[in-house]
């Protein structure tokens, strides 16, 4: 029996140390130099040099505190210098090389203070899903709401006669996703499309006439005359162009691949900057930097000389919600930021105005 006992503790020591190895010998130490070396001697390229667990954090905070006091006029959308200004600067001395913060192995499990919060707060979403799940689930009448969770357990009960297939887990997870991944984002594209027609009043009186044209006055959007709004979704895929909620794609290849003539290892994380792909004047001509839905006339695919240049369009989702919301609004109210709105958009993992964005509305007569 002692053995088996110290058999299994010699194995779960070979286990840890191995696993101790991996992540901080290989992928703290290792790779990031390793991978620096073979850009610099194979392909010629520099980047800032890498930190051991700090990797670049400080200088970014840095240029970032600096760069955040600019304030820009409403009609520059050039907002990336103000949002990642290491990016830039880095970009034109070098190739940008930059994992992110890193924490040590089991640094998740310590029970600092930003750990604890965030324990705490999934502690309480959780419960509030499990609230509201439960509530669902004990309605008399059978129904548990023609909602997107209402959907999920009926499609759960109807599978398997009243028990529900998907687990609690699950379902709380995709409930995180949609609220998380989908609430977010489109409220970010809504607050934007909002802000560019304030400023461009002649395209918001121009969306305003459509909505009337399409949906009449005296009544509300509804299926059919959302799918007739073209210049509504023109002007929300040049709002997705100009200040997507997304400011960074991330690509991680899982094998070596080679893009052109740069071979990027497997695992190295690389950023796409969405702002800067949109702005390529090479690609979308020389007015990229201006706001001119009329790019999109002939749909999202031919607006540019490629036809996958607008990244993270999002899904035809929230595409519809954001039409019908704006197309109730056009048809509703007039809108202009109110003097106090300070132009200042900012990268907090979604680009959002850092003032809010105030508007006056005045009810349409
Ligand atoms: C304007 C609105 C939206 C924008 C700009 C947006 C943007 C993005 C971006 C940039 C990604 C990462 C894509 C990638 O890495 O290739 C993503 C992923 C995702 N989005 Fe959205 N999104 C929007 C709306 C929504 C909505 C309404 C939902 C759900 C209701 C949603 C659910 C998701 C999910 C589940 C993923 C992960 C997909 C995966 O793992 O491959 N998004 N979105």
């Amino acid at each position: 029996m002692d053995s088996i006992v110290l058999l299994a503790l010699i194995a779960l020591l070979v286990v840890a140390i191995s696993w101790l190895w991996d992540y901080t010998v290989v992928r703290l130490i290792w790779s990031p130099y390793r991978t620096t070396k073979e850009f610099r001697e194979k392909l010629g390229f520099h980047g800032p040099a890498y930190k051991f667990l700090k990797v670049n954090n400080e200088e970014i905070s840095s240029m970032k505190e600096e760069a955040d006091s600019l304030v820009l006029d409403v009609h520059d959308h050039d907002y990336f210098p103000k949002i990642a200004p290491h990016y830039l600067k880095w970009r034109a001395q070098y190739v940008i090389l930059l994992a992110l913060s890193m924490c040590p192995p089991g640094c998740n499990y310590l029970p600092t203070e930003r750990n604890r919060r965030k324990w705490m707060l999934e502690k309480k979403l959780r419960n509030t899903l499990i609230q509201i799940i439960q509530l669902r689930l004990s309605s008399k009448d059978g129904e548990y709401g023609n909602d997107l969770l209402g959907l999920m357990l009926d499609a759960c009960a109807s599978d398997k006669q009243g028990e529900v297939s998907l687990s609690m887990d699950e379902i709380i997870d995709e409930c995180k996703t949609f609220f998380f991944a989908g609430h977010e984002t489109t409220s970010l594209l809504l607050t934007w499309t909002v802000f560019l027609l304030s400023v461009y009043p002649e395209w918001q009186e121009r969306l305003r006439n459509e909505v009337f044209r399409e949906c009449g006055r005296d009544q509300y959007p509804d299926a059919n005359s959302l799918s007739k709004l073209k210049e509504i979704t023109m002007v929300l895929l040049e709002t997705l162009r100009l200040y997507n909620p997304a400011v960074f794609i991330q690509r991680k290849p899982i094998t070596d691949i080679k893009v052109g003539s740069l071979k990027i290892p497997a695992g190295l994380a690389v950023y796409i900057p969405v702002p800067i792909m949109h702005r390529d004047k090479q690609i979308w001509g020389a007015d990229a930097d201006e706001f001119n839905p009329l790019r999109f006339q002939n749909g999202a695919t031919r607006a540019a000389k490629i036809p996958h240049a607008l990244l993270s369009t999002s899904q035809n989702f929230a595409m519809l919600e954001a039409k019908a919301v704006m197309a109730v609004m056009l048809h509703r109210f007039c809108f202009v930021v109110s003097p106090g709105y300070v132009h200042a958009p900012m990268d907090l993992i979604t680009l959002k105005p850092k003032f809010g964005l105030p508007v006056k509305k005045i009810v349409v007569e």
